[in-house]
């Protein structure tokens, strides 16, 4: 019998595939602290999580049954990869089943930004019709920058024509041909900066993207800009952010990620410029299932020895 954590809240549905095998003694036990975790890890052949569960050194060098490392989602950088290499674990991950969620939230994150749409509920709420300050803009015509033109990314730029506006991408494997074919254009990091209206992030978390959007890029932006950030906390540095928005500079941010999560005060949240998610791209129904697919898949296929689809 293998011994398998999962360690962040999965779909249920989507680890049936587990369930369904005969030799997976399954252990679902979330919210586990560090030291937690590290206690109980010695006897598990596999350890399934979200983003949630740090898998860091300390707990893989605990880890002397582990096998495999499966993250329900895409972004790996809650896991010591290093570490797992060297402790020779392999690590997966499920990058397409929540593609278009993430879309979608970024561009109900656009629109939310345009129309003002949380502080107008927010002061309804609080029993106030005021119409004058919610005034919003158009999207349409309007140029959204994309930073990272990978699977989501592309998908909000299908979106966003859908909703007229021009789009203009950089991404260091952006070809000319490829923009030409999506009908956007491309450019350098700074001239797409420089020409958006609303600019959306859309890579890793890496050494290069870490704080990739500090004062110096809020500087090249437009006056008035809007900015977005459903990818990863720390791509947009987050000081720099605030004093962006209190110097005018940026006109609305809207943030799903953050550089240290979970959290439930921010000085960011002060702002009635920022409004926010607590990391919500991938929370649907479709993707919660599918990513607990592909990974229960891998994980009981690579158990029971066969190759697995993403390592
Ligand atoms: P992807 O790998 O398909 O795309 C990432 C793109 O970023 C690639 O095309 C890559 O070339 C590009 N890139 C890398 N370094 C760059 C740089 N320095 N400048 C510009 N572009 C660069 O990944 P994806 O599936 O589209 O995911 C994108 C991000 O969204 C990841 O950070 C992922 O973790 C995050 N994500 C967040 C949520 C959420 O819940 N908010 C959900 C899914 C994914
Ligand atoms: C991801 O990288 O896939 C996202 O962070 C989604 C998640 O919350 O798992």
């Amino acid at each position: 019998m293998f011994n398998i954590l999962i360690a962040d809240p999965l779909s249920e549905d989507g680890i049936q595939p587990l369930r369904a095998a005969d030799n997976m003694n399954i252990v679902v036990d979330t919210g586990l602290k560090p030291e937690e975790l590290m206690e109980k890890i010695g006897k598990f052949d596999a350890l399934l999580v979200r983003s949630q569960t740090k898998v860091t050194r300390e707990i893989i060098e605990q880890a002397s049954n582990l096998k495999i490392i499966a993250r329900a989602g895409v972004g790996v950088d809650n896991i010591d990869l290093e570490a797992a290499t060297e402790n020779g674990i392999i690590v997966v991950n499920a990058p397409n089943g929540n593609t278009n969620s993430a879309a979608e939230h970024t561009m109900a994150m656009i629109m939310s930004l345009s129309r003002n749409i949380p502080q107008a509920y927010l002061s309804l709420k609080e029993k106030k019709w005021d119409r004058k300050k919610y005034v919003g803009v158009e999207v349409k015509n309007k140029t959204l920058g994309i930073v990272g033109l990978g699977r989501i990314g592309a998908e909000v730029a299908y979106r966003a024509k859908g909703q007229r506006m021009n789009v203009i991408a950089y991404d260091p494997f952006l070809t000319k041909e490829k923009a030409d074919n999506m009908g956007i254009g491309y450019g350098t990091l700074d001239e797409v900066l420089e020409a958006a209206d609303f600019i959306t992030i859309h890579t890793p978390l890496l050494k290069e993207t870490k704080h990739m959007i500090d004062s110096d890029a809020f500087g090249k932006m437009k006056d008035g800009v809007q900015i977005v950030n459903c990818a990863r906390g720390g791509i947009i540095d987050e000081d720099a952010l605030y004093h962006a928005i209190v110097s005018g500079k940026v006109a609305g941010a809207a943030m799903d990620v953050f550089e240290e999560e979970p959290f439930t005060d921010h000085r960011l949240l002060e702002l009635p410029e920022v409004i926010a998610t607590p990391h919500l791209g991938a929370s649907t129904f479709e993707a919660q299932e599918t990513v607990a697919i592909d990974v229960s898949h891998d994980v009981a296929g690579f158990l029971n020895g066969e190759p697995v689809k993403n390592p």
